[in-house]
């Protein structure tokens, strides 16, 4: 893949540490068929079914491929219902790279912060953190608390170039801490790297004094480690003093800094399922395997198969190689270097999972109440097949005291690239029709709700495009020739 950073003046490729030896095929659509399923969708590309998708970048969460050693793994599943080896292979791969002592397996992340939320925060309590995500901040408010953003201020403007925009804000921690008082912070809770501000890393002189801060106060602090391992890559390569540091030690101090983890190993982990709760305390471990038999499953397999347990242990192991990391990450950072030579908005520095299209500078003519990014994710669709996702006002949701929309500052559509899947021809595909799309993107329509569920509303909501039928201006895009499609199916 030829990314060197433009550093070198010989230019060295470098490829993927991986050949292919089994392939899915994936079909491609005509515009006009994508134009109908879009409709059926109700413009949510959530809604879409994933066959009327060419290139899936809706999301890298248990969209990875697995290797061989893993699906090797799988035929050594030890599918006791009760204390199962690969129960035991995964909680001591666990303790070996993440360092806790103690794991709850559960089905996927969201497990893990409920019972994590259900056991530590009370009504009125407020939980600090380094950017919201919609599942962990729906736990932390089904469990009575309230959560509050401490992040720096450059987390919230797509252009600066701030190489830990993850990073939390001491002032405002602080402050938090003083108005509300310790007594009422079940725990910081700090995300590694921060997905809603484009996988965007914190620092370890960061997560040091941030932690330090917390302990001090006798606050816990818990990580949310699901990109932990990405973070990692990104302070080896970008923090003074880590250069000669291995990804897995880095990632062993960033652990070293909390108390726990909850983690969806659907990303970084190598898998297509799973989560974990892991924490060093005994006895809130012990509280947490009791929630863990009621909601998820016994405590050694808390909704996993026993083989997904051992496809988990193993990419674990393969997660923290550097050459994994620096090809995953390598991939997103070539697509978005493709996007900044044409000009086209995106949130800098390019973060880890994915590149996030900034919808406010690529539609100025849409109102942040037209949903931009939500009309920019189905108008990408529409050209070419590729499915994104809105990250913006729609995923930001509701106030539930007000009622009211909440503010998003950010207004994204994610490409997110899952592991091992895609092609560099499939980030040139991605990345062309990106870049049709920026030279017309004065002819993309505004959406409004036509359907919007009580909570994690961006999962099902409906829309209608404002002004017409369809999300493009049709009278413009016929005349053009299409993207990808009509090649097939034709
Ligand atoms: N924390 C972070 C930072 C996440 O990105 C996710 C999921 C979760 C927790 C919840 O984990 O899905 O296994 O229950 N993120 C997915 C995404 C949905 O597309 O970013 P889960």
């Amino acid at each position: 893949m030829p990314h060197n950073n433009g550093k070198s003046r010989t230019r060295r490729s470098w490829a993927e540490p991986y050949k292919i030896k089994m392939v899915e095929p994936i079909k491609m659509t005509t515009r006009e068929h994508r134009e109908q399923a879009i409709a059926e969708a109700g413009f949510n590309t959530f809604l879409l079914r994933s066959d009327d998708v060419y290139i899936d970048l809706l999301t890298d969460s248990g969209t990875n491929a697995m290797s061989d050693n893993q699906w090797a793994g799988m035929l050594l599943g030890d599918e006791a219902y009760a204390g199962s080896r690969n129960f035991d292979h995964l909680q001591d791969t666990i303790t070996k790279y993440y360092g806790y002592q103690h794991t709850i397996p559960t089905h996927q992340g969201r497990g893990a912060e409920h019972i994590l939320s259900m056991l530590t925060i009370r009504d009125g309590d407020s939980i600090p953190g380094n950017m919201y995500f919609t599942t962990t901040r729906m736990h932390q408010e089904l469990a009575g608390g309230q959560f509050v953003d401490v992040i720096i201020d450059e987390a919230h403007d797509p252009t600066s170039q701030h190489p830990f925009k993850g990073n939390i804000d001491l002032d405002k921690l602080q402050s938090v801490i003083d108005e509300v008082g310790v007594v009422h912070i079940p725990y910081l809770c700090m995300h590694a790297t921060v997905n809603m501000a484009g996988g965007q890393p914190i620092s370890m002189a960061n997560i040091r004094a941030a932690s330090k801060m917390c302990h001090d106060q006798n606050i816990p602090v818990f990580l949310d480690a699901t990109r932990a391992v990405e973070n990692a890559y990104f302070i080896k390569t970008r923090e003074d003093g880590f250069e000669n540091t291995s990804v897995a030690d880095i990632l062993k101090e960033i652990c070293s800094h909390t108390d726990g983890c909850t983690m969806s190993g659907k990303k970084d982990c190598l898998v297509n399922i799973g989560g974990f709760l892991a924490l060093n305390d005994a006895e809130l471990a012990d509280r947490a395997r009791n929630e863990c038999v009621i909601y998820e499953g016994l405590h050694t397999y808390g909704g996993m198969a026993g083989r997904d347990m051992e496809a988990m242990a193993r990419g674990i192991e393969e997660s923290v190689s550097f050459d994994h990391q620096h090809a995953r990450i390598g991939q997103v950072i070539y697509l978005g270097e493709r996007l900044l030579e044409a000009g086209v908005p995106i949130v800098e520095p390019i973060g880890g999972h994915g590149i996030f299209l900034d919808a406010r500078r690529f539609l100025p003519h849409l109102a942040q109440e037209l949903l931009p990014a939500q009309a920019l994710a189905a108008a990408l669709y529409v050209d070419s097949g590729v499915r994104g996702m809105e990250r913006g006002v729609v995923s930001a949701g509701r106030d539930p005291e007000t009622g009211e929309n909440r503010e998003s500052r950010l207004e994204l559509v994610r490409l997110t690239l899952p592991r091992r899947v895609y092609t560099q021809a499939h980030m040139d595909v991605t990345a062309e029709s990106v870049i049709d799309l920026y030279e017309k993107r004065n002819h993309i329509r505004g959406l409004a709700f036509s359907y919007e569920p009580d909570h994690l509303r961006f999962f099902r909501a409906r829309f209608t495009p404002i002004g017409g039928k369809q999300i493009l201006d049709d009278a413009l895009y016929s005349s053009l020739p299409d993207a990808v499609s009509d090649t097939a199916n034709a």
